[in-house]
């Protein structure tokens, strides 16, 4: 049984804290959040210790390994102090908001990187995932395009966006792992952002829609479209097309009851709203492949430097945005 410290107890780790309860080969040993309010009830809730002392478990040797859940800024110094006190880590995204930071600790931590997964959960979506290993078959012959559509339901609050690091970091960050999961290494981006959503977000200095090209080492390429805001729900779709056809991710009803009548026909219920909805098999899945890995000395994926490399393509979409030139990417 490998044995699971939560660091961080608000939206996400709740998530976390359910996969790793369920899970047959894991137990969630110890929660921990600085506001106690939030420790007891994630403790109670799941009925395991908690702590406000954070560090206090990171250090814990009944602990073999963490998953970091708390806010962006502290991911690096935490999973730092982790991997040097022997933790496996499995650090949600995106790794920071600052690739200088991530090299500092790179050049710090050096191989004990090999300890740290990142939680880019849509690689384990079944659908994603089914396309992947389909087109890493060859099904397609050469991928040529991909493209990539998502859309949140409504903006998040203005303190949310505040402290997010922009939608290239906070939202983009999970198509770019999702387009070099499919392409492998890009070498150039080439971005364009608007602000028709939200008055807030523009305050703010942010974007709350973009498209993003990406063009890939194997002279494939990709589209990223984003929105903050869409009016039939979470829009999250994928296309991935070669030379011998096109596989696509369509959205995801709750059920697949259709209503026909007078002035309509064919009316489903919504989509399913939102990440903790649409992807919660993707997250289950996520905590599987993180204890799998550890039990058979396999290599993490998505690793260290797949957290790396989607902050460098948010850095490069970030400057495309700002100078209107295609950014190269250094190999
Ligand atoms: N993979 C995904 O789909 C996904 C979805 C949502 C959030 N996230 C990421 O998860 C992280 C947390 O997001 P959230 O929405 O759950 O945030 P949240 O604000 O709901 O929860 C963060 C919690 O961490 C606690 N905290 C603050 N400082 C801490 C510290 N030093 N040590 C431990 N805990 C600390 C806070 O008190 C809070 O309870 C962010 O990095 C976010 O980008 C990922």
């Amino acid at each position: 049984m490998l044995n699971i410290g939560l660091l961080g107890c608000g939206r996400i780790s709740q998530v976390h804290a359910a996969s790793i309860t369920a899970h047959p080969r894991a137990v969630l040993a110890a929660v921990s959040d600085p506001i106690e309010e939030s420790a007891a009830a994630v403790g109670e809730r799941f009925g395991t210790r908690y702590t406000t002392d954070v560090e206090s478990l990171v250090e814990d040797p009944e602990i073999d390994a963490v998953v970091i859940a708390s806010p962006t800024p502290t991911h690096v110094d935490l999973l730092t102090r982790a991997v040097e006190a022997g933790k496996w880590v499995l650090c949600e995204k995106p790794i920071d908001l600052d690739v200088a930071r991530v090299d500092a600790c790179r050049e710090r931590i050096g191989d004990l990187t090999d300890k740290v997964m990142i939680g880019f959960n849509r690689r384990f979506d079944p659908t994603f995932a089914d396309i992947h290993a389909r087109v890493a078959a060859g099904r397609l012959g050469t991928l040529e395009q991909l493209v990539i559509i998502s859309r949140d339901p409504a903006p998040p609050p203005a303190a949310y966006v505040a402290a997010s690091g922009g939608l290239f970091k906070d939202m983009t960050i999970h198509d770019f792992d999702m387009a070099r999961f499919f392409l492998g290494d890009v070498t150039a981006v080439s971005a364009t952002g608007t602000n028709l959503v939200s008055p807030e977000i523009a305050e703010a200095g942010d974007i709350d829609g973009a498209v993003v090209v990406l063009r890939g080492s194997t002279g494939a390429v990709c589209t990223i479209t984003n929105s903050r805001r869409c009016a039939f729900g979470y829009d999250q779709r994928l296309e991935a097309f070669g030379e011998l056809g096109m596989f696509t991710a369509e959205n995801q009803l709750p059920t697949s009851t259709r209503f026909s009548g007078a002035d309509a026909t064919e009316v489903a219920a919504p989509y399913l709203n939102f990440f903790l909805d649409r992807y919660m098999p993707a997250y289950a899945a996520e905590i599987d492949a993180f204890v799998t890995a550890i039990e058979e000395g396999r290599p993490f994926s998505p690793s260290f430097e797949d957290g790396r490399a989607a902050l460098v393509l948010a850095e490069a979409a970030q400057q495309s945005l700002r100078t209107g030139a295609v950014v190269d990417v250094p190999a």
